[in-house]
Order: structure tokens, then C-alpha cells, then sequence
């Protein structure tokens, strides 16, 4: 199946995941198992970190252990939640002060999940590959963010 067939299988199972009736806890976890499923070579590591007030927290994923606490600003992470968008990192090596919760991770994606217009979260996803991600895997993953920030917002303490 190419890249774009299986986004969208990947939306319509969001769909079926982000719903009112389960836990924003079971929301995301579900949503970061599936994500995992659909993309298992190409996701190394993908989840979710929530914003509690300066900083990010670790919240439900898929892969190796991983940081815990972000600040605002710092990384991949915290920078695409200080400039309110996503971050496409071909080599992130050359990422100015990119945090490496593995030493297997080469490229990496973050979309911020924003709720009325607020950062409340971000879907982050690494590959242990260089240039993994391109604007279609954005697109998508927009998408995606559109569809679980509400449940996110649940969670989160807005900076
Ligand atoms: N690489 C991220 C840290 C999170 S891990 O990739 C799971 C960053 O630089 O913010």
C-alpha cells in the first residue's frame, strides 16, 4: 500500500479512536497503537507529549523509553511549540540543540495539536532514517492533529 492509501486508513481509524465515549488517556493510546500498526518500519518511535504549563510531558507511545519533560523552546519539541508548527527535520543532527532520547533516531516529524488556536499538545514521531518525513506525512498528520486535540485539550494545562 503506498504512503497516501495508508494515511487514510490511518484517519478513518483515528476516527473510529477519538471518541467522547472512552478516556482522552485510552484516546491517544489507542491513536498512537494504531499509528504504530499502519507505519511499523517507518514509525521508530511515535506519541504524544502534553503540554503542562512551560513544558511538555511525556504522554502515551509506542517505542523505546523516552524523555519525560521538555521545556518550552527546547528541541524539536519545544521549538515547534514555541513557533506553532510542525517541523519537518530531515537530519537531526544538524537540529540545533535536538534532544536524542535514542541514538537510533535520525529524522523526525512534530505536529503541534492545537486546540482554539492554543498549543495543548504534539503528536512526535521519529525514524531511524535520515528524510523520512516529507509534506505528505505533514498533511496527513495535520489531519490527524485536527482530529485529536479536543481530547487532548482534556489533558492539558495551556501555557
Ligand atoms: N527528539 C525530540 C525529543 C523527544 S524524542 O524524539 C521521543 C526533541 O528534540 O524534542
Amino acid at each position: 500500500m503506498d504512503k497516501q492509501s495508508r494515511y487514510a486508513e490511518l484517519i478513518s481509524q483515528i476516527e473510529v479512536f477519538a471518541n467522547d465515549a472512552d478516556h482522552p488517556i485510552s484516546v491517544l493510546s489507542n491513536c498512537a497503537a494504531v499509528m504504530k500498526t499502519i507505519f511499523p518500519e517507518e514509525y521508530f518511535w511515535v506519541g504524544f507529549y502534553i503540554v503542562k504549563g512551560d513544558e511538555l510531558i511525556l504522554g502515551p507511545f509506542q517505542g523505546t523509553p523516552a524523555c519525560t519533560r521538555i521545556k518550552f523552546g527546547r528541541g524539536v519539541c519545544g521549538t515547534a511549540w514555541k513557533e506553532q508548527r510542525t517541523l519537518v527535520v530531515e537530519n537531526v543532527e544538524k537540529f540545533p540543540g535536538h534532544i536524542a532520547c535514542s541514538s537510533l533516531s535520525r529524522s523526525e516529524i512534530v505536529v503541534p495539536l492545537k486546540h482554539n488556536g492554543v498549543v495543548v499538545g504534539e503528536i512526535d514521531i521519529d525514524s531511524t532514517e535520515l528524510s523520512t518525513f516529507d509534506d505528505v506525512d505533514r498533511q496527513f498528520l495535520e489531519h490527524a492533529a485536527e482530529m485529536i486535540a479536543p481530547y487532548m485539550a482534556k489533558l492539558a494545562i495551556p501555557l
